[in-house]
């Protein structure tokens, strides 16, 4: 029998929601459509969907089957695995990315929190959506009240532990998210004027695509599977031996991407049906979405409502999984327990937070990554070098330092139908760092 005093999933639907439910969150409902709209539709899609399947699986795989091994967080891992050599500063960067990401993904997921209450105003605001969620963005104290009521709930649910706490939760909004979704496609898909929306969405058209657009594919592709910054490494560690690994990476990167597209099938239809601006930006969804709520008339209202507590309980299996990863470090490592790691960091999180929120209204003339303000600065800074870079030299950890063989063998164990061989150690000795690495040269500008 297998002995743990360490957390534990306690059966595979579990894990799987849990994991999927970090990976999908406000990156596919309202990153996903606002990127593809800046980057130029279907070919974006395609660009990204082909990173999702060669490099975010066998990533998914490297950083499960690494916790697994280890049964540590993402800097502990690291030390386990190669004792007495510097590569634990990669976990220790991914911490970092943590604390970054997570402090204004709350930011955005308070706007959602929000809005659930706010339903009574955009409904009664005629064309006005855009001007509503600006005044509520750029006010002061509003919106940093909204973004501590997230962090509590976030807090409450990590300091009740993995299988009382995140399982828990996990496996009961997982599903719902999904049903709410499906309604809301279909209202917006039978819209007047939907399909221009639609032939924007699906309609290749590979001059739009930019090196900056592929960077921003592979961004993308990292932020919305939760890969490059240890999460996965701290998931899988939680991970039972019998547990396949493998056929789990495709099916929470299945998930993933399945969220994804139906989110742009939510959006797109409705941003052209109300002559809006696809590119328009993080507004995207917080704008089109209200104005397809109120063309619904009375029972809008109620879609609104209904939306924006999907898009919270997106956002908070994945904010969860983010303060878990910045916890699990200081549980393990500095022995502090569960409750205390979780409020300190929460807290910790929440101030560092504070400015992405300024920077919609007074902080809004403080411009830092080519003229991006607070929020977009760090939203760039994480996933166009931070998660890529772990993503980078996670392979390089394993392909080339700790060895294919010895991952191998360790997805392998519990695998039942597909298991890791030879394409595995390619992609993840060769393509997939050359790839990460020429795609940062040409954003750059080298080429
Ligand atoms: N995957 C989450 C999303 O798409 C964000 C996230 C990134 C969560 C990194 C954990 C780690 O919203």
């Amino acid at each position: 029998m297998e002995i743990k005093t360490r957390g534990n999933w306690s059966s595979q639907i579990g894990f799987v929601a849990a994991a999927a439910g970090s990976a999908i969150g406000l990156g596919n409902i309202w990153r996903f459509p606002y990127i593809v709209g800046r980057y130029g539709g279907a070919a974006f899609v395609l660009v990204y969907l082909a990173i999702i399947i060669f490099i975010g699986v066998p990533i998914m795989n490297s950083e499960l089957l690494i916790g697994r091994k280890s049964e540590r967080n993402a800097v502990g891992a690291f030390k386990v695995l190669a004792p007495g050599t510097p590569w634990f500063i990669v976990g220790a960067m991914g911490i970092l990315a943590g604390f970054i990401i997570l402090s204004y993904y709350s930011v955005v997921a308070g706007w959602a929190v929000a809005y659930i209450f706010k339903s009574g105003l955009y409904m009664a605001a005629g064309a006005e959506h855009a001007n509503i969620f600006v005044g509520h963005i750029t006010s002061t104290a509003t919106p940093v009240i909204w973004h501590a009521i997230f962090m509590l709930m976030c807090i409450g649910i990590v300091a009740a532990g993995i299988e009382k706490g995140i399982e828990k939760y996990s496996k009961i909004l997982m599903p719902m998210l999904v049903l709410i979704l499906l309604v809301l496609i279909v209202r917006s898909v039978t819209l007047p004027g939907a399909g221009k929306g639609l032939a924007f969405y699906l309609k290749p058209d590979f001059s739009k695509l930019s090196a900056e657009g592929i960077l921003a594919a592979l961004g993308q592709a990292f932020f919305t599977l939760s890969l490059g910054m240890g999460c996965m490494i701290v998931y899988g560690s939680y991970l039972r031996k019998k547990e396949d690994i493998p056929i789990n990476s495709y099916y929470i990167a299945g998930a993933d991407t399945l969220i994804a597209f139906l989110a742009g099938f939510a959006i797109f239809p409705a941003v052209f049906a109300f002559g809006l601006e696809p590119g328009a930006g993080p507004g995207l969804t917080f704008i089109t979405l209200p104005a397809v709520f109120a063309a619904m008339g009375p029972v809008g209202h109620f879609f609104g409502i209904l939306f924006f507590f999907l898009l919270t309980i997106a956002a908070l299996t994945s904010a969860i999984s983010l303060l878990e990863v910045v916890s699990a470090y200081f549980i393990d490592e500095a022995k502090w327990n569960r409750k205390k790691a979780v409020w300190i960091m929460g807290i910790i999180i929440f101030l560092l937070g504070v400015p992405s929120s300024l920077g919609q209204g007074v902080w809004s003339g403080v411009k830092i990554i080519g003229g991006r303000d607070i929020l977009d600065s760090l939203d760039f800074l994480a996933n166009n070098a931070l998660l890529p870079l772990g993503g980078f030299l996670l392979c390089i950890f394993i392909g080339w330092f700790w060895g294919t063989t010895k991952a191998i063998e360790e997805a392998n164990i519990g695998a039942k139908s597909i298991k890791l061989g030879t394409t595995y150690s390619f992609l993840i000795k060769y393509v997939i760092p050359i790839a990460i690495f020429i795609v940062f040269l040409s954003s750059v500008g080298v080429f």
